[in-house]
């Protein structure tokens, strides 16, 4: 859709300002319009991931492809949730370690479900779940 651009003026504390200009310069912002933009997004993601709708994220998982049944129980846990996960890959890092990206989208409450067996599963040395959005309100 086509978007239509507004402009707006806020009222910020001097210092505030100075602060945020300086953490988008450090970041590489190429505008401050993009760094608002995105604070109001960043906003709007975490209250999709409260609220229920539909939600897409990645979860990260790091283990020792040697440890008792961990990549059975992975495989298993994945299985049960097959209806939200999009993709998942698996790349070697070295001799034991493995790491693994699973994109989910679903409701939060089962991308969670998910995110949170993962991780606790045995063996699993690194597990993150990354709440991004599918970005159709935005
Ligand atoms: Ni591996």
């Amino acid at each position: 859709r086509m978007k239509t651009i507004v402009r707006l003026s806020v009222s910020l504390d001097k210092e505030l300002l100075a602060a945020f200009d300086r953490r988008n310069r450090a970041e590489r912002y190429p505008t401050r319009s993009k760094a608002v933009a995105d604070l109001i997004r960043e906003k709007l993601v975490k209250h999709e991931w409260e609220s229920g709708g539909e939600v897409a994220g990645t979860i990260t998982l790091v283990y020792d492809h040697h440890g008792a049944n961990v990549v059975e129980t992975l495989t298993r846990i994945q299985h049960d949730f097959h209806r939200i996960i999009l993709a998942s890959q698996h790349i070697h890092l070295d001799h034991n370690n493995c790491i693994e990206v699973v994109v989910v989208k679903g409701s939060p409450e089962d991308v969670k479900r998910l995110a949170d067996s993962l991780k606790t599963s045995k063996g699993v040395k690194f597990g993150n779940l990354s709440m991004a959005t599918t970005g159709k309100k935005m």
